[in-house]
Order: structure tokens, then sequence, then C-alpha cells
């Protein structure tokens, strides 16, 4: 047994998810540079600050995606065929998918989400609201590969991977999630993708440094997993949030900045922190529209369509599997 073993075996860590959040918060924090994995900051809390960050001013993407889906709801409703399974990558709030089940006729929803409990309480409220489509929900991790429930088997399949969560994967992970999610739905299948884009970096800069600090809130929550799920001791007011737009590599990071030199324990082993050191916490990436389609083609999608609002901030495309 190593000394991390020993030290997870100690903290009576309760289900898989933690052991794998203990085994990946220990791994990356002795990295150098520091790193954190997004996937991470989704708690209950977590969940809840990012709802709250897409009501900010200054987040655009939630309601920019929303309005293009409103606006070429008919155009999306003749791009699926009628009758089919709708499979939602990653399963939040229902506002998207429900503005594409009043408009298209779906046969089957099926939301794939890690949180097995979160997505069971959207399933009951869509089939209340929905009582003739067929709800079924999954619960696996929508990154690696799953089942489609046998009850859609003879339905054609649509995905549905709103809200540029694309953009939080390194291009190559994003190229085998879209190469998965085509074999996943199979032949002949389509999907409604949304993806954030390139702009002037004055309006990316203010979305993820929103000035009340709800964005910050939702950075420093991982540390406040670790101390509460991990027995960790980070002290928040030593830890400030940064987010900077990496031009060159099309991405705004999210950094949490140490503002001294201390050190950090948690499962037994010392993270030391020099003033000014980073844990980078998250990438999101922003493509063009020409970078996105070339993305989606050299994973095995075609680009069918690829609608932006009038200001071009943001872009929900309709992609078809080739082969
Ligand atoms: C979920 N994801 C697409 C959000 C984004 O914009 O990359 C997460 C987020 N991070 C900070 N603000 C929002």
């Amino acid at each position: 047994m190593n000394v991390h073993a020993a030290a997870l075996a100690d903290a009576h860590l309760p289900d898989k998810q933690t052991s794998a959040f203990a085994r990946d918060a220990v791994q990356d924090l002795s990295q150098q540079p520091k790193r954190l994995s997004p996937k991470y900051f989704y708690d209950a809390t977590g969940s809840e600050l990012f709802e709250a960050i897409t009501r900010l001013p200054e987040y655009y993407p939630t309601r920019t995606e929303l309005s293009i889906l409103r606006d070429r709801a008919g155009e999306i409703a003749s791009f699926v065929p009628e009758g089919a399974a709708l499979v939602e990558f990653g399963a939040g709030a229902t506002t998207k998918v429900r503005l594409l089940l009043e408009r298209c006729a779906f046969a089957a929803y099926v939301p794939v989400d890690i949180s097995g409990e979160f997505v069971k309480d959207q399933a009951d409220a869509l089939r209340r609201d929905f009582p003739t489509l067929a709800v079924h929900p999954v619960a696996a991790d929508f990154t690696t590969a799953f089942e489609l429930p046998a009850a859609i088997a003879g339905l054609s399949k649509v995905g549905f991977f709103p809200g540029s969560t694309i953009g939080n994967f390194e291009p190559h992970e994003a190229s085998s999630l879209l190469r998965s999610a085509a074999q996943i739905l199979g032949a002949g299948a389509r999907m409604i993708l949304g993806v954030d884009l390139e702009k002037e970096e004055r309006v990316l800069h203010d979305a993820y440094n929103d000035a009340s600090g709800v964005t910050a809130r939702f950075n420093l929550n991982v540390l406040v997993r670790i101390n509460r799920e991990l027995g960790g001791n980070f002290d928040l007011s030593a830890f400030t949030h940064r987010a900077i737009y990496n031009r060159e590599r099309h991405r705004i990071e999210m950094h949490l900045i140490s503002k001294k030199s201390q050190h950090v324990r948690f499962l037994g082993t010392s993270f030391a922190f020099r003033p000014g050191e980073s844990i980078h916490t998250e990438n999101s990436y922003k493509y063009s529209i020409e970078r996105f389609a070339a993305l989606a083609r050299a994973s095995g999608w075609k680009v069918c369509e690829s609608w932006t609002d009038k200001s071009r901030m943001f872009s929900v495309h309709a992609l078809m599997a080739e082969g």
C-alpha cells in the first residue's frame, strides 16, 4: 500500500466518485504546474453557483444560445427526423431541452449525466409536462463509453450537447468525445451542439471575472470540496480567483492563485505553494465557425448548418454522422 492508498483507507471515503476525486486531487496538485479538473466543480453547491453564473449580466453564452435555439427552432425541427430519440450529453437545467421538446416531434428523451439523482428529478418533471414523451435517464459519465437504453433501439438518434461544454475539453479530447458520440448514437445520427465563439478580449474577460464574484466562488468551491470531502485545510482567504484569455491557445483559463507562501494538507500529503503560484482549474476553449467545423469533420461529423446570433457571440451547429 503506498502512502496515498493508506491515506485514502484512513479517510473512510464513502463512494467511487469521492475516491476518484481523492486520487485525482492528490495527483494533480503534485504536478508542476498544479491543476485540478473542472469536473470537480459540480457538487450541489457548484451546480447552483453555475446556474447563478448563467444568469449573470456578463455571462452571455447561456442566454445567447437560448436565443439562437428559439430563433432557429423551425429549422432545427426540420433537421431532426420525426419520432427520434433525443440524447442529451450531460443534463443541467432543462430550459434548453424543453425548447427543443416543445418544437420538435421527439418520441423519447435520454438525459445522460453522472449525477443519477439529479437526472431522475429532472426526468420526473419532464414526464409530467410532456406526458407522451418516453423519458429514459441514464446515470453515466458521458466522457466514457455508455449504453443507450434498449427501449430506444429502433428509433433515430439525435444528440444534444449544448452550453459549449465541448469547450471545457482539450481539442484532442473534444475530438474523441465527438467520435465516441457518433459511435454511441450509431449510423445516421444527428447532433445539435452549442459552441462559444472567439470575440473581443474584454467581453470574454468580463464573462469569467464577473463584478459580483459568483465565478470566483464557483472556482474556489473546488477547494471547499477538498476541505469537506477529503479533510483538507485550505484557507480560502489565501487564494484568489483569476481568469485570463490565452489568445494563442484560443481559451479562457481559470486559476486559483496562492496569495502567499503556504502549506496545505489533505489525505496525509502536504502541498507547498509559492506566493503567486497557480492551480489551473479550467480551460474554456473558444472556436471560430471554421475551426469548429474542421474539428467536427475530423471527428466523424459533417456540419449541415451553423447558426449564430447577430453579434456572432455564440454558435449552434447541426451535425450529421458520416459513414
Ligand atoms: C460549463 N462551461 C461551458 C462553462 C464555461 O463557460 O466554460 C463553465 C464556466 N466556468 C466559468 N464560468 C462558467
